[in-house]
């Protein structure tokens, strides 16, 4: 009992520091410290059999894969690597459900008799499957190798699923038997896909960070079954703060948790990709970037998924130490949801070595983009539309963005016209006072910072 005491503190600390860059390193080692003492201490109570020893050798297995993955990833790939890791945390609530049922005796528990163990396996069991099911589908969403397709009445489907689940789960719970549990299963998993195809751009960081939720309560669900206290309170954790974190980045996108989660039972379809074929655009090269900034004093880097891909941090960061030489007052303007994942640019940037002090977040920089000279737009799209603030029918519309077109010059680096994440055209690449600095931003401003 001590053991978990210290474990628990540790999570808590982890969670804690994990919530600053500065501190995220010596947050993970809490976590890291803190699982190892839970398995070390899972075994100090074994006989040290065949088995154990198999159960030894296909953690070990596992974590090399999990070592080896985490080498190979690349970071502007990690929130599809969260989704799948998730995914994986479903999958595992559903096979130790399904084990307990099948042979609760091997855990301790008897058979299944009381009412509250069925009620336990049963949710455990639902919520393990639409975490397993929605995050496999979240991570193919990211891998943009899934649209986010409008099948016709979906919403009429998701409500007969959930219809059936409850029914499935109360049968479940009136004669514990293995048809129901089956049910529960496959009701959950498609449930789990349905739900999630139809969620599209902004809503899906929101998603994710729900679904890791779902995956904190599917060990809660578990360790309530085994009477695990750890395994309840480290879910608990994980459930709680992902929830927390889904509300705060609805918040930063003016919309409702509830609405987000509901898109599923609502009779509406996707927006239409509003993507137009021809744009008037004015086009610059990096020379006209270079005389306007030898010729400015204040400008504003905004970086978006875009700085990710070509990582482009370290030339930004030659940049910005070239331009405060010269004495330009620079600033770094950072949207909550730019990127793929919350806190990325924040990320990227800290590995450049750019500090804290010199990174805004929306509420703060806003209203300083009317007395700024240039904006850099590095990458951003959907997190720098206008159309948020004055298209209606817009699908980001009501989102809060950075308002970048207030500048007197927004200079906008990306290879294309293309339209980001959420599929829209920006109405700020057509501005008057916008320029488009076509190419791959690590190069594009590697050329800069040589001229500069
Ligand atoms: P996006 O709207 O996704 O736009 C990124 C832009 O980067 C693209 O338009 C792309 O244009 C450009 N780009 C890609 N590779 C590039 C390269 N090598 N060099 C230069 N430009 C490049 O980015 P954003 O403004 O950061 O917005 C994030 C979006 O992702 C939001 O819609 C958000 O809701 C969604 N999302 C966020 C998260 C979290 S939690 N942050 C999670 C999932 C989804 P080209 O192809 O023309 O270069």
């Amino acid at each position: 009992m001590f053991i978990y005491l210290i474990c628990s503190i540790l999570f808590i600390l982890a969670l804690r520091k994990l919530s600053s860059v500065r501190t995220a390193i010596n947050g993970n080692n809490f976590a890291i410290a803190g699982i190892a003492i839970a398995v070390i201490s899972s075994f100090t109570s074994c006989t040290f059999d065949t088995k154990t020893l198999c159960i030894i050798a296909v953690i070990g297995f596992g974590g090399l894969i999990g070592w080896f993955i985490t080498k190979k990833i690349k970071m502007k790939d990690l929130p599809q690597l969260v989704a799948a890791f998730h995914s994986l945390i479903g999958l595992a609530a559903v096979c130790t459900d399904t084990a307990i049922f099948l042979n609760p005796g091997v855990f301790n528990i008897g058979s299944f008799k009381s009412i509250t163990s069925l009620i336990e396996i049963a949710l455990g069991l639902a919520v393990g499957a639409i975490t397993f099911a929605g995050s496999a589908v979240a991570c193919l969403k990211l891998c943009e190798k899934l649209k986010s397709n409008s099948i016709k009445n979906i919403h009429i489907l998701n409500i007969l699923l959930v219809s059936a689940l409850i029914l499935s789960i109360f049968l479940f719970i009136k004669n514990a038997n293995i048809l129901m549990f089956i049910m529960i299963v496959l009701i959950s998993t498609i449930l789990g896909c349905t739900m999630i195809v139809p969620i599209c751009g902004a809503d899906m960081p929101v998603i994710v960070s729900m679904l890791n939720s779902l995956s904190g309560w599917a060990a809660t669900g578990i360790g309530l079954t085994l009477s695990n206290d750890l395994l309840i309170i480290v879910g608990a954790l994980v459930g709680t703060s992902g929830a927390m974190l889904s509300n705060i980045m609805c918040k930063g996108m003016n919309r409702k948790l509830s609405s987000v989660v509901s898109v599923g039972f609502r009779n509406q379809h996707n927006q239409s990709k509003q993507i137009s074929t021809q744009m008037l655009v004015n086009q610059c090269v990096a020379e006209d970037v270079v005389f306007m900034l030898e010729n400015t004093n204040s400008v504003i880097i905004v970086p978006g998924y875009g700085m990710a891909v070509s990582q482009a941090q370290h030339v930004i960061k030659e940049l910005f130490d070239k331009l405060l030489t010269r004495g330009i007052n620079v600033k770094f303007a950072i949207h909550p949801v730019a990127g793929r994942m919350p806190g990325h640019m924040n990320v990227l940037l800290a590995e450049a070595n750019i500090r804290d002090n010199f990174v805004y977040e929306l509420d703060n920089i806003n209203s300083e983009f009317a007395s700024t000279d240039i904006v850099i737009v590095v990458g951003a799209n959907d997190t720098v539309n206008p159309s948020a603030k004055d298209d209606k029918q817009s699908a980001i519309y009501g989102m809060p963005v950075l308002e970048v077109w207030k500048a007197k010059t927004v200079v906008v680096i990306k290879r294309s016209l293309n339209p980001g994440y959420a599929g829209i055209d920006n109405a700020l690449f057509s501005k008057q006072n916008t320029l488009m600095l076509l190419g791959d931003a690590k190069k594009v401003i590697n050329d800069i910072v040589k001229q500069l």
